[in-house]
């Protein structure tokens, strides 16, 4: 009877409760995530889920003749690889390993720096945010997802949500600028694109919040630094795009490099599992940056790889990127107690669970596509040729110099005018130079029929060679104008790309001089992945833009705005400083004890292009600020509405920025912070109105040293370029 009873419930057990060896719960598609994610659990060993929290890398190789070697180096248990392949048949006999050789067959998830885009290049993160248009961001976003992960990538270290004010800093590039709040947007935008509404599909992938938190603090712009920030200036500046992208649902977050006061941010308890985990409930994984882990000892906050990984692993950190702490140290430091085991368990769930979001246990392999197939469909160059159009920033249009169209001959001089390389930006992850349109030859189309474009070089990027200033100066005497096309290369931002001034190198600056001796009109386009010290070149310029690095388009857009096709829109992401000795700069410094000193005894203490500057060739007028009620109670809206008219003579996009400012509360709040944005055509002759729903919680609160909001009661000021209202809040 007993045999029978055991035998019975033995066939029960494995009926119901999914522990049928050849068909476990955790492998049928139709349960649960949690279920599956349960029963996946209860089946590992120590040394399987100790795997699941590492990550390597699969080299670059895409030739199916030598592909053994790296799938013999990848072991079938490893958590994560980051993937520089562009086609998945890499990708995919790894997986075969990970399915068919691991015993319980996990899949591998791949991630890859998709930064701006694949292979379709978008303009750097910076650029975009000049652009103002969030759907257009998510839309380039989603057309990188598609890309990527039909190459083979399920996972994007991207966007990077640094708020940066320190255009010295190399990584100003890859964020949307110095403002929280403008971060926050375009953070909730691109985690929307990459993964969709299903992440499963074959065109998402998963995102990655980085690097949290506070690297764009590093002291005098130097990577890898110490960033001194105090817990309110962590709340008031740092957390606000990590808290929106958590929100939006973003699945992982990288932990950062630098050392926040004194923690550093991949062994930080405070941000990564108080507020992360217990208070934002974030249900993903946090992967460590590059390193960061191991490099606690540097930081000395860890004697030997071993502490640096009970460190990293107690303070939240999941999986670990490069490091070889996790895969070495982690398994004896649950068995010698110093790593809870229900910690480990958390940890790898986190990691199965977004690996089941992905859909990567029932469709482990990437479909095989030719490039045609994934790369550069029509609407994703539509996509990025758009946002490069709208990142333009026309800085400065003196006697309506641009648009250009009345020139019969332009010359176009300068290193950035025949690259094609240096345009993509930085972490151009799969982008082909090949591919790039460069400044010259799309002028050359642009104007084909109507003007006549010739091009010298120059000079080069940066060094003291003027053989070729001779042949320029020949070049631009016999043209009507001077397109001078100077800037930045592509490796001059980025990772580990620090320079100590943001001016550029001597021999772009004197050549624009000897250029101006000429006499003609000189229209300076500027090309680089940070914020340019310009007060020597601006004097001798009729006309500023900058295009930033405009990724795969290059020069086309560029073309259609010097031509006047299309009427430029974009305004700053980032301060622009009169010179680098004034950084930080950045719009919405804290008050001063004395706003009318504290000035600059040798220069002006303003920059010379401020935050959400940009004109247009068209005018703008704004009308008078109306608001719906000047004094509500706290739980109460409130709307503010402004005119603005195109005075000028041709349709223009215009922007508007919606400020606010408290100006006396329990902690001094910055000058104006931004709460609002606007895009809208406005046809020549046409008044728009613009409107900003203000709800108080949310728009007018600040936050304390560790995260709380509060409303105050009193007067705060909206506003918008230079009107303003005020408006009360009561009890
Ligand atoms: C280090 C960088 O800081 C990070 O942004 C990047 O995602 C990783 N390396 C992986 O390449």
């Amino acid at each position: 009877m007993k045999k029978v009873t055991l035998l019975l419930s033995l066939i029960a057990l494995t009926l119901f409760s999914g522990y049928k060896a050849e068909n476990p719960l955790y492998k049928d598609a139709k349960q649960p995530i949690e279920k599956r994610i349960e029963d996946l659990l209860a089946r590992m060993t120590l040394e399987e889920k100790v795997m699941q929290l590492n990550q390597f890398t699969l080299g670059r190789n895409d030739n199916a003749n030598n592909m053994a070697d790296p799938v013999n180096d990848i072991p079938a248990q490893i958590g994560s690889l980051i993937y520089f392949g562009s086609n998945a048949d890499l990708r995919n006999k790894v997986q075969k390993k990970a399915m068919e050789q691991s015993r319980l067959g996990i899949p591998i998830i791949f991630g890859y720096d998709v930064i701006h885009g694949f292979r379709t290049i978008y303009p750097i993160s910076l650029a975009q945010a000049c652009a103002w248009n969030p759907k257009l961001v998510e839309q380039a976003c989603g057309v990188a997802a598609q890309e990527a992960r039909m190459s083979g990538v399920d996972w994007t270290f991207s966007p990077m949500i640094d708020v940066a004010r320190d255009g010295r800093w190399g990584r100003v590039a890859e964020g949307y600028g110095e403002d929280p709040y403008t971060n926050a947007v375009f953070t909730v935008a691109s985690v929307k694109g990459y993964q969709g509404k299903d992440m499963s599909s074959e065109k998402n992938v998963a995102a990655c919040l980085k690097h949290y938190v506070g690297y764009g603090a590093s002291e005098a712009g130097r990577d890898y630094v110490y960033s001194e920030i105090s817990r309110q200036t962590l709340w008031d500046t740092y957390m606000l795009p990590y808290e929106q992208g958590v929100k939006a649902g973003a699945a992982t977050l990288m932990s950062s490099f630098n050392d926040i006061s004194g923690t550093p941010g991949s062994a930080n308890h405070y941000t990564l599992t108080e507020v992360l985990k217990n208070r934002w409930k974030h249900d993903g994984f946090v992967v460590s940056d590059w390193g960061s882990i191991e490099q606690l000892r540097p930081q000395g906050v860890a004697a030997n790889k071993k502490e640096a990984a009970l460190k990293a692993f107690i303070a939240g950190v999941e999986m670990d990127m490069m490091n070889r702490c996790y895969d070495n140290h982690l398994g004896q430091l649950v068995t010698e107690g110093k790593v809870p085991e229900n910690l480990l368990n958390d940890a790898v769930r986190r990691v199965l669970r977004v690996k089941f979001r992905l859909g990567l246990f029932d469709r482990p392999y990437t479909r095989t596509t030719t490039e045609k197939q994934r790369f550069y469909l029509p609407e994703s160059m539509k996509i990025a040729e758009q946002l490069a159009e709208e990142s333009i920033v026309l800085l400065k249009n003196q006697n309506k110099t641009l648009p250009l169209n009345k020139a019969a001959k332009i010359a176009v001089i300068g290193p950035i005018a025949q690259t094609k390389w240096h345009l993509l930006g930085s972490w151009a992850a799969q982008g082909n130079a090949e591919d790039v349109t460069t400044v010259v030859d799309a002028l050359k189309a642009e104007y084909k029929g109507k003007a006549e474009v010739t091009y010298a070089l120059g000079c080069d990027f940066d060094g003291q060679d003027k053989k070729n200033f001779e042949e320029a100066k020949n070049v631009a005497a016999n043209a009507d104008v001077v397109v001078l096309c100077l800037g930045e290369k592509k490796n001059w931002s980025g990772e580990n790309a620090s320079r100590s001034t943001i001016a550029l190198p001597q021999i772009q600056e004197e050549l624009a001089v000897e250029l101006k001796k000429l006499g003609k009109p000189v229209i300076l386009v500027l090309s680089s992945g940070r914020p340019l010290e310009l007060n020597r070149l601006e004097p001798i310029s009729d006309a500023i833009l900058t295009m930033w690095h405009p990724g795969t388009p290059g020069g086309k857009p560029l073309a259609r705005v010097l031509s006047g096709r299309v009427n430029p829109s974009g305004k700053l992401s980032m301060t622009f400083p009169y010179s680098t000795g004034q950084i930080p700069i950045y719009y919405n410094y804290r008050q001063s004890a004395r706003p009318h000193q504290g000035k600059y005894q040798d220069i002006q203490s303003t920059p010379l292009y401020e935050f959400a500057h940009g004109l247009s060739y068209t005018t703008f007028q704004y009308g008078d600020l109306k608001v719906s009620a000047t004094q509500i109670k706290r739980g109460e809206k409130l709307t503010v509405e402004i005119p603005v008219s195109n005075t000028g003579d041709r349709d223009g996009v215009e922007t508007v920025h919606w400020f606010i400012q408290d100006p006396v509360s329990t902690i001094s709040r910055p000058i104006k912070e931004l709460k609002y944005f606007e895009k809208q055509l406005v046809k020549k002759g046409e008044t728009k109105i613009y409107q900003f729903d203000i709800d108080p919680e949310r728009d007018l609160s600040f936050v304390d040293g560790d995260g709380k909001r509060f409303l105050e009661t009193g007067d705060y000021n909206i506003l918008v370029k230079n009107k303003k209202i005020k408006i009360e809040i009561v009890d």
